[in-house]
């Protein structure tokens, strides 16, 4: 090959257009786009071609992760409009034919890039007090639990507090002041729990203004969960327990 000429890609990669909304206040106030080409493997991660772009082309470029295998929790952002892992999102199912749009997720505070101010999330989950309340003495042995008790709150187990379904809800994107479906979520985990004694404070700090009641059943978050959680029907779950203060 001559010097200067340019190699091609090896025969299984594709070239992909990424546009990726950047934000980074120490050099303006507003967002802006930039389009980066890339001869990458279809079947390599989002997160695969983020990591090429910041280790090859921009080393400004800001996001985050950890895991890498949809556990942590941490790459939730907008592709192509929609909220996913970048870790759990192959190029290939996401039409690379056209840019693939990269953007952090709505309704948080942008920081710099992808990642956005994640306080109010956590504060929203801490609220909603995520940890299993007991009273009386030290149990001498584990705490029972039949498989059907078990099995009521078993959705909500699987969160791994993303907030792509809190960062896709509308009413969220409104005024921010709304707990949100995640810290919802993480209530309803603890609240059909039956070794748990909280339940009735968690409903009654869900009965708030900005509690549960907030919710307007559109299913962003539903949709959105990289988890598979029926979170709008968890919502509903406690919304009626709230009605029937049965749970
Ligand atoms: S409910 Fe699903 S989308 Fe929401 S924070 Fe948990 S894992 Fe993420
Ligand atoms: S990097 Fe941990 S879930 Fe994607």
């Amino acid at each position: 090959m001559e010097k200067g000429e340019a190699e091609a890609p090896a025969s299984h990669l594709i070239t992909v257009t990424f546009r990726i909304r950047r934000f980074n206040p120490e050099i303006a106030e507003e967002p802006w786009w930039d389009d980066f080409t890339l001869d990458i493997d279809p079947k390599d991660r989002v997160l695969d071609a983020l990591h090429q772009l910041k280790w090859e082309k921009d080393g400004t470029l800001t996001f985050r992760r950890s895991c890498a295998h949809g556990i942590c929790g941490s790459d939730a952002m907008r592709i192509n409009g929609r909220n996913r892992l970048a870790c759990k999102t192959l190029i290939k199912d996401i039409n690379p034919e056209k840019p693939i749009t990269v953007e952090a997720i709505k309704g948080l505070t942008p920081l710099k890039d992808l990642v956005v101010d994640m306080d109010p999330f956590f504060q929203a989950y801490r609220d909603v007090m995520p940890f299993l309340v007991t009273t009386g003495n030290e149990p001498t042995r584990e705490r029972h639990q039949s498989d059907e008790e078990r099995a009521r709150f078993d959705d909500t187990t699987k969160c791994i507090l993303c907030a792509a379904c809190t960062s896709s809800c509308p009413v969220f994107w409104n005024d921010g002041q709304y707990f949100g479906p995640a810290a919802i979520v993480n209530a309803h985990r603890f609240i059909f729990d039956s070794r748990d004694e909280a339940g009735e404070q968690r409903l009654e700090i869900l009965n708030d203004r900005d509690g549960v009641w907030r919710c307007r059943t559109t299913f962003n978050c539903t949709d959105a969960c990289p988890r598979g959680i029926e979170v709008t029907k968890a919502i509903q779950e406690v919304k009626k327990a709230l009605i029937t203060r049965r749970f």
